[in-house]
């Protein structure tokens, strides 16, 4: 169980709502989004029954190895700011993990968290009225993944050898996410859109394919757009705007 009292005393402006168990801290920061809860509540859990991934996937939450919590947001963004707050919290998910661990990350559009280029940490943007609930999945002190994620999942015990203090982590996590939110509601979305840039190898001249469900596309990487979206430029020269999809690189 995670020492949330420490965690408390340094982060005295946030309320925070721990679970040892919970379904998804989606669902329980949503419940108190609608109930009017203050920006900047934290719903975390040691462990979730049905953690959620993007797509309707499974989010793998063993108990007590990973950090599992989402934020309420009320930041006055404008309604079609979620890309880019999305690759606001990958920043500083990454930002987070470098202060907490010395560990440096790469970031893959829009919000994987990749070292050595397995996924360390996730991102799930939801909008509940006019709040946006970040949730954000680390994982920390996962000693081995299952079958079907041991290829591409790793965590910061598994890179580094050794075990990661959980509460440091969420400190520098809150930290982050409220520096960068900030930044992005006070200088608007260029500094976020350039610095994601610089932090990916994703962004510019990358070979990639893109899985949409119905449609694969394949092509280089050729920047971000103005609303935080991939620019994908085919191999017959055209240029698509990738709104949602998984990037996977070619090779
Ligand atoms: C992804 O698929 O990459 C997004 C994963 C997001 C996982 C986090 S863990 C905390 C929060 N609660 C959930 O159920 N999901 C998010």
């Amino acid at each position: 169980m995670i020492d949330i009292g420490r965690v408390r005393s340094q982060l005295p402006d946030h309320e925070i709502y721990w679970h040892s168990t919970i379904g998804s801290t989606m669902t329980e920061a949503s419940r108190l989004a609608t109930a009017g809860c203050e920006s900047g509540t934290i719903v975390g859990a040691d462990e979730q029954t049905a953690g959620q991934g993007r797509y309707g996937r499974v989010w793998h939450s063993e108990p007590g190895a990973g950090l599992y919590v989402s934020i309420v947001l009320r930041n006055p963004f404008p309604a079609d700011a979620l890309p880019v707050v999305t690759l606001a919290l990958g920043l500083a998910a990454g930002e987070a993990i470098l202060k907490a661990s010395d560990v440096s990350c790469d970031l893959r559009w829009p919000n994987d968290v990749l070292i050595q280029s397995r996924k360390c940490a996730g991102i799930l943007t939801q909008l509940e009225g006019s709040a946006i609930i970040a949730g954000i999945g680390i994982n920390v002190n996962h000693a081995a993944f299952p079958d079907e994620l041991s290829a591409i999942a790793t965590s910061l015990r598994m890179v580094t050898g050794r075990v990661h203090s959980r509460e440091r982590l969420l400190v520098e996590l809150v930290s982050s996410v409220t520096s960068f939110c900030s930044l992005l509601e006070k200088e608007g979305r260029e500094p976020i859109l350039a610095m994601f840039s610089r932090a990916s190898s994703f962004v510019y001249g990358r070979r990639v394919y893109v899985d949409q469900g119905d449609a694969m596309l394949q092509g280089t990487t050729a920047g971000l757009d103005p609303s935080g979206f991939l620019v994908l430029r085919g191999d017959d020269g055209k240029q698509n705007v990738i709104i949602a999809g998984g990037v996977r690189p070619c090779s």
